[in-house]
């Protein structure tokens, strides 16, 4: 391991600032002062977590923050859990409507059947807390509908917007739960087995999950693990309008990015993940929840 690869391992597991020494000269690809050796990677990586001069408590948390996945044996108090809940529904929400629900999800063997019904992944079963935040139209177009009975009814773009809220909540609460000390982790294979998920949390009509979290105190093993390296700013950000990107320069960010060569990545990515059986299932599952949501 390189010394700017060691510094960026203690940085993220000590909770401590980087010093300003270890910072990469403006506009160059080398870091400085005695750290010629990183060109590329090193000096990238540096750039990138280099506490700037506006950083605070909130901006640092949101650098530090990595998904738990393993929990400390150490419940989540009712009031923590309530400020949690809270702080989501704080969040923006389009035309203020709220449009989701957040079921708190207690129950033993529901909190069972989805470990495995979300591709089989026990930690769920063991978070303390489990937070389903579900886009839902319902409760708002019942009482549309109640006064307007020929109105129209929620279409895609209705669903798309609730999704948001939902997403944007839960988002909330990750970051609520990390300001108290508390990790999480979000489970996409929650869009996975529709009708298990269904009826399992006795989803209706114009509602459809859109975040599953998990929420526990980290073990001491979570606490020293690494975040993982995050995708440089240049590759994610344009200006105005959308920037095609060569595919030579993706292969070369994702090299940079996991240390290995491009063929490696990307045959490890399309068989975990893009072409991987849970995909395919995940993406039969929400065409048949948009396909319930617009029947009529
Ligand atoms: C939409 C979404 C779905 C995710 N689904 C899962 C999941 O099913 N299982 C899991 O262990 N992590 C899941 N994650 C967590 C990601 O793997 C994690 O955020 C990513 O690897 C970056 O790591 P970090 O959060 O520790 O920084 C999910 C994250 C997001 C945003």
């Amino acid at each position: 391991m390189t010394s700017c690869a060691k510094i960026i391992k203690e940085f993220l597991t000590s909770g401590k600032k980087l010093r300003r020494r270890w910072a990469p000269r403006q506009g160059s690809g080398a870091c400085s002062a005695g750290f010629a050796h990183c060109e590329g990677r090193g000096a990238h990586l540096l750039r990138r977590l280099f506490e700037p001069d506006n950083m605070n408590e909130i901006i640092s948390r949101l650098y530090k923050r990595k998904s738990v996945r393993v929990y400390a044996d150490k419940q989540i108090s009712s009031k923590d859990k309530t400020t949690i809940i809270d702080c989501a529904i704080q969040a923006p929400s389009a035309g203020n409507l709220s449009l989701y629900s957040i079921i708190d999800i207690t129950d033993e063997k529901i909190k069972k059947a989805l470990s495995i019904s979300c591709d089989n992944q026990p930690f769920i079963e063991k978070a303390p807390m489990l937070l389903l935040f579900a886009a839902d139209y319902k409760k708002l177009y019942d009482v549309i509908q109640s006064k307007f009975p020929n109105v129209r009814k929620p279409d895609i773009g209705d669903l798309f917007l609730a999704y948001t809220d939902a997403v944007i909540a839960a988002q909330n609460a990750v970051v609520a739960a990390d300001a108290l000390g508390i990790g999480s982790c979000y489970i996409g294979d929650i869009l996975e087995n529709y009708e298990t998920v269904k009826e399992l949390l006795n989803l209706k009509k114009y509602t459809m999950p859109a975040a599953l979290v998990c929420f526990g105190y980290p073990s001491e093993g979570q606490l020293k693990r690494a975040k993982p390296i995050r995708t440089p700013r240049d590759y994610i950000i344009s200006k105005n309008t959308y920037e095609e990107t060569p595919v030579s320069t993706t292969l070369k960010m994702l090299e940079e990015k996991h240390s290995d060569n491009a063929e490696n990545i990307i045959k490890s990515v399309n068989t975990r993940k893009f072409s991987a059986p849970f995909a395919l299932e995940m993406s039969a599952s929400v065409k048949k929840w948009i396909q319930n949501w617009l029947s009529d």
